[in-house]
């Protein structure tokens, strides 16, 4: 049985991690998978636009396995942890949009998931949380920093030092969620939102994240500079000729990624 599905959708595709009865929870053969996966949705052209989620009613990711990790030595335990922060550095990397459809249970490793996802929308009965405090364990996948800097100090200190999880209504007062919607309505509207992203000019958008992943880690003169050097790129792609001229002759445009 694998452990994450794969459908497109015209030219969004849907990764669904896949361990229902264990809650979707990432054991490192679903890490490599989904390591793989995103290798390859980079590298595909007919792939613009990424959804993420996970299998079964109740949860998008509950988690790093914790029966797979309770064997583990301390040199196994950093290895576990470098091989789940490598797969979501890769996913917050990514050059095409990833949306996680937070439709259940996204705790602990399953939050910092979805952190590393460039946008999150989440059902109404959605919980988040980072409980590894109540394995006697930290987070080890990014969340004490992705959360430091999605929700700041506050929120982060409060959600690790505690662990209890929260609601989705509360996740997006804290910013860590970009919306919540009713539960019935999650898949349609995090696909309407893939399909905009999907049918909108693909290196346009793969600068604008390039320039939010660099900006974030530097000083702010590094990161202007950064950003006019690729808005002069831009002037190089049809997609922009194509984009004003369409404004211009009140059409819409079709872009192509060149
Ligand atoms: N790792 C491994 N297995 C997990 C898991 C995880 N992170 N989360 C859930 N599971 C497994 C359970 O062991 C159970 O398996 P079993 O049926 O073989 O016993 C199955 O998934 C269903 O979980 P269950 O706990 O029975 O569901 P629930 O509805 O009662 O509770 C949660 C749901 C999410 C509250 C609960 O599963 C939970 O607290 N999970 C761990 C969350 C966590 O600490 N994550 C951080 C890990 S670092």
């Amino acid at each position: 049985d694998p452990v994450l599905l794969t459908a497109d959708h015209g030219a969004v595709r849907v990764l669904t991690v896949h361990r229902p009865d264990k809650l979707n929870a990432l054991n490192a053969a679903t890490l490599d998978a989904l390591h793989q996966a995103f290798d390859t949705a980079a590298s595909d052209p007919g792939v613009r636009a990424i959804v993420l989620t996970g299998s079964g009613p109740k949860a998008f990711v509950a988690g790093a396995d914790i029966a797979e990790m309770n064997a583990l030595s301390p040199v196994e335990g950093r290895d576990f942890s470098l091989r789940g922060q490598r797969m979501m550095r890769r996913v917050e990397k990514m050059p095409k949009p990833v949306i996680a459809m937070v439709n259940g249970f996204a705790l602990g490793g399953g939050l910092e998931l979805a952190m590393s996802c460039h946008l999150r929308i989440a059902s109404d009965t959605a919980k988040v949380g980072q409980p590894e405090i109540n394995l006697g364990l930290i987070p080890g996948f990014g969340g004490t920093q992705r959360l430091l800097r999605l929700a700041g100090r506050a929120a982060t200190l409060e959600l690790c030092l505690a662990g209890a999880p929260i609601d989705a209504a509360r996740a997006m007062q804290l910013g860590i969620v970009n919306r919540v919607v009713p539960a019935a309505e999650l898949e349609a509207q995090t696909m309407a939102l893939a399909d905009q992203l999907a049918n909108a000019a693909p290196l346009a958008l793969r600068g604008i994240l390039d320039c939010i992943n660099v900006g974030g880690e530097c000083g702010i003169e590094e990161g202007l500079e950064y950003e006019s050097a690729q808005f002069g790129l831009m002037f190089s792609t049809q997609d922009m000729r194509e984009g004003t001229s369409a404004f211009l002759e009140r059409r819409k445009p079709a872009f192509a990624g060149r």
